[in-house]
């Protein structure tokens, strides 16, 4: 089996969750789903970036130990991801002991490999606590951090331990350009290359005044000891989950996919891959930035105030309405809107009045006209047709353009309709003669298997309804066990149909 090793972006423990994180965590769920219907091995990392400045001022401003906090956040977020079906393998919190250990490994093995790649440096300049990085002057609007207005800058002078990213630039640069998969979407990969011609600063890799994090391996040559600089304690998480620096751990490094949001893209396709490189070990294969999902035109996050009660978000119609409005509105490799206008709409004309019409209706019609077994029927134009969509979709999915693998998935349920409308059951259930009869057999057929095929298509977005849409149907065990391969050769003869509880009902 191939692996497929997928990670996220570990959370800031200092607020809760938004939809923010919560489309991030969606996407790459989608994705996983995918790869195991496919039938690769998939190991899904997810986590918790709980040391740095931003976490230990929450503390003090909440009057708790940071460790308190984080812990309470990390039960909050992955309370979250439970209830919006996250299907993650693996639960990363920076302050687990494997992780600890697994950093100071990697700085060690850097400096063991490439010891010029650290040095010593008096330094000052502006550092954003909202981003965990220090700005330069092009960063900087009326004297804030443009990606946290919010927050005020501070001013910091320290003497630190540096890593020399510069170093890195040709590698990064013949990265990007030799190939086009590493970053994607292409728009990323223009900005990334930009910022390497602007000229790449060396880093700051350990910060002097902060207690909460992990020790930095080496004290400067004055014996002081710091601590590691949250960013280089944070990226490594990807390969200390993996047992580093043995492989002891459920996943082998590299990883197959990193998915991150725009804004921290850079951190993964410029500081990361260097930093592997300088230790020597392979990269990861992929980067994909995703845009943000936006309120009222701004972004989420703690400082810049936009508040949605995300729990309230799926409450309104369950996790997967949630799931499909999010994947289906906001393109994965650009910006979106949430309004919950959009959402109401998408709910009745996608969901309730599309998919979940389709699903009663074929139901109800193998029940009443052939005592809910479903009949044999040879194959037509609209399986074709299907086929046709089913491999945008894989195509669209194989790019991580999950809207567009969405659209195709819901172009099936709309012929599924169109079937209906086109072949009217009803009126051929009217009729007693022998070629009625096997038209009707032919269509009620087709139908369930359409319903089939969808639910496969949909289930890595709607894991739950498609499930339910596989058991009315009398589809065989677990849907998520299903495979692709089998796909367009399925047939859904034989199975029995049981009507169940509407699938998007109008009312809650
Ligand atoms: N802790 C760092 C990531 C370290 S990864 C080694 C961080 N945390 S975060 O909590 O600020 O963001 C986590 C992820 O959520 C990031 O990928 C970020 O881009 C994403 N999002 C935050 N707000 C978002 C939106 N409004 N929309 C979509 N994703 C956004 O950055």
């Amino acid at each position: 089996m191939t692996q497929f090793y997928l990670t996220t972006a570990i959370d800031y423990s200092n607020g809760e969750p938004h939809i923010g994180h919560a489309y991030e965590k969606i996407g790459a769920d989608a994705i996983a789903r995918y790869h195991r219907l496919r039938g690769d091995d998939v190991h899904f990392l997810i986590g918790m970036d709980e040391h740095g400045q931003k976490v230990e001022q929450t503390a003090v401003q909440q009057g708790i130990e940071p460790q308190a906090l984080v812990d309470a956040l990390a039960a909050r977020f992955s309370a979250m991801w439970k209830r919006l079906d996250i299907s993650y393998d693996q639960f990363m919190r920076t302050t687990d002991a494997m992780h600890r250990s697994g950093v100071r490994a990697l700085i060690e093995r850097i400096l063991d490999k490439n010891p010029d790649d650290f040095y010593e440096k008096a330094y000052e300049g502006w550092y954003c606590v909202g981003c965990e990085a220090f700005k330069q002057d092009a960063e900087i609007l009326d004297g804030k951090c443009m990606l946290h207005p919010t927050r005020t800058l501070e001013w910091v002078e320290e003497r630190n331990w540096f890593f020399r990213l510069s170093r890195y630039a040709d590698f990064l640069r013949t990265l990007l350009t030799e190939s086009a998969t590493f970053l994607q979407p292409e728009s990323r990969r223009n900005e990334m290359l930009a910022l390497i011609d602007r000229g790449l600063e060396d880093v700051s890799a350990s910060r002097s005044r902060l207690a909460w994090g992990i020790p930095f391996p080496k004290p400067l040559s004055s014996g002081e000891q710091q601590t590691t600089y949250v960013w280089f304690d944070a990226l490594p998480n990807y390969l200390t989950a993996t047992g580093f620096p043995d492989q002891s751990g459920p996943a082998k490094w590299p990883a197959q996919l990193h998915v991150v949001g725009k804004d921290i893209t850079r951190f993964h396709t410029i500081i990361w891959p260097a930093m592997l490189k300088a230790a020597e070990l392979p990269l990861p294969e992929r980067v994909w930035g995703h845009g943000f999902v936006l309120f009222g035109g701004e972004r989420f996050s703690k400082s810049s105030g936009v508040k949605l009660d995300v729990d309230e978000a799926i409450s309104r119609h369950g996790a997967d309405a949630f799931r499909y409005f999010l994947l289906r509105e906001v393109p994965f490799d650009g910006d979106g809107s949430f309004t919950y206008e959009r959402f109401e709409e998408r709910y009745n004309a996608d969901l309730a009045n599309s998919w979940g019409n389709l699903a009663s209706r074929v139901i109800a019609m193998v029940e009443k006209y052939r005592g809910g077994l479903v009949p044999d029927g040879a194959f037509d134009d609209n399986d074709r047709l299907d086929t046709a969509d089913i491999n945008a979709y894989h195509s669209a999915m194989g790019g991580f353009l999950l809207h567009e693998a969405l659209n195709r998935a819901m172009a099936c349920v709309a012929r599924g309709n169109e079937t209906v409308q086109a072949s009217q059951p009803w009126a051929l259930a009217k009729a007693t003669d022998d070629r009625s009869r096997t038209a009707l057999d032919a269509i009620l057929s087709l139908l369930v298997r359409q319903l089939a095929r969808q639910a496969i298509l949909l289930a890595p977005f709607m894991p739950s309804k498609a499930q339910t849409v596989w058991e009315q149907i009398g589809g065989p065990g677990s849907i998520h066990d299903q495979r692709f391969e089998h796909l367009t050769s399925l047939s859904a003869a034989g199975w029995s149909v049981k009507k169940g509880e509407s699938l998007f009902p109008k009312d809650i």
